[in-house]
């Protein structure tokens, strides 16, 4: 195990995290809480392989070739009703990494897919109890034949200690953010790095054209001139311009 102190220079005080790097993971999600339960100090997991990823919404994550699977795990010092905003944060977080690394720009769908044209390269899932908030993102670095809707970020395989590195920028990227607090979030980075804003969704039964992110994150979506809020989850597809 890495031992890693990270000392934002916007944060008042210095934050330590652990960072284990494994070869086999079930799932970062469950090693990053089982890992922060027993040592009571925040934790970055990163996988090279996961056998039961999981996505959003109780889907299945599937294993690229080569795959960033990152798991922190944190006590949040964030009021309960803020922390809907968590998971745009982790998206602003992981593309500036991908941009500070790699010198790649991502797209943000909305709430927190990382696109690059049109294609999924990437995930986040924010999983929580009480005040333990644990954040995963799932990245394809490589991925030869992709499953439908996917793609990857490269066309090489970097190896697995870029997928640390990347990991451990990214978390580093967070603190930063989450030490500004709620009222400090990026709006303005995830807002012109959205690929969602100004297009039309579909949900439900509805169709809309996507105007704004609320205070708590949510999708603001104008439907015959009326305001809708949605929340995560709700959204499907983007159709057109
Ligand atoms: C999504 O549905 O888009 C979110 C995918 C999140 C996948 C990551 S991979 C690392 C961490 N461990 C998991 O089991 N899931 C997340």
């Amino acid at each position: 195990m890495i031992e890693h102190w990270f000392d934002p220079q916007d944060c008042d005080m210095a934050t330590q995290y652990d960072i284990v790097h494994i070869d086999c993971a079930e799932s970062t999600q469950d090693e990053a809480r089982l890992r922060l339960d027993a040592t009571g100090t925040s934790v970055l997991v990163v996988a090279d392989e996961q056998t039961a990823g999981r996505g959003r919404q109780g889907r299945d994550w599937a294993q690229p070739d080569r795959g960033m699977f990152a798991s922190y795990a944190f006590v949040s010092g964030w009021d309960l009703s803020d922390r809907t905003l968590i998971p745009l944060v982790a998206a602003v977080a992981i593309r500036e990494a991908v941009q500070e690394l790699l010198d790649i720009e991502l797209g943000l769908r909305w709430p927190n897919d990382l696109m690059i044209e049109g294609g999924k390269i990437g995930g986040l899932l924010v999983e929580a109890s009480g005040d333990t908030v644990i954040v995963g993102c799932g990245i394809n670095l490589l991925w030869k034949n992709p499953i439908e809707g996917a793609a990857a970020l490269l066309t090489e395989d970097p190896g697995a200690s870029v997928a640390v590195r990347l990991a451990e920028t990214w978390v580093d990227v967070l603190i930063g953010h989450l030490g500004r607090g709620s009222g400090g979030w990026p709006r303005a980075e995830y807002e012109s790095a959205s690929v969602t804003l100004d297009h039309y969704v579909i949900w439900g039964d509805g169709l809309g054209r996507a105007v704004g992110i609320a205070n708590d994150g949510a999708l603001v979506v104008e439907r015959d001139g009326e305001q809708i809020e949605l929340r995560a989850g709700e959204v499907h597809t983007r159709v057109r311009r």
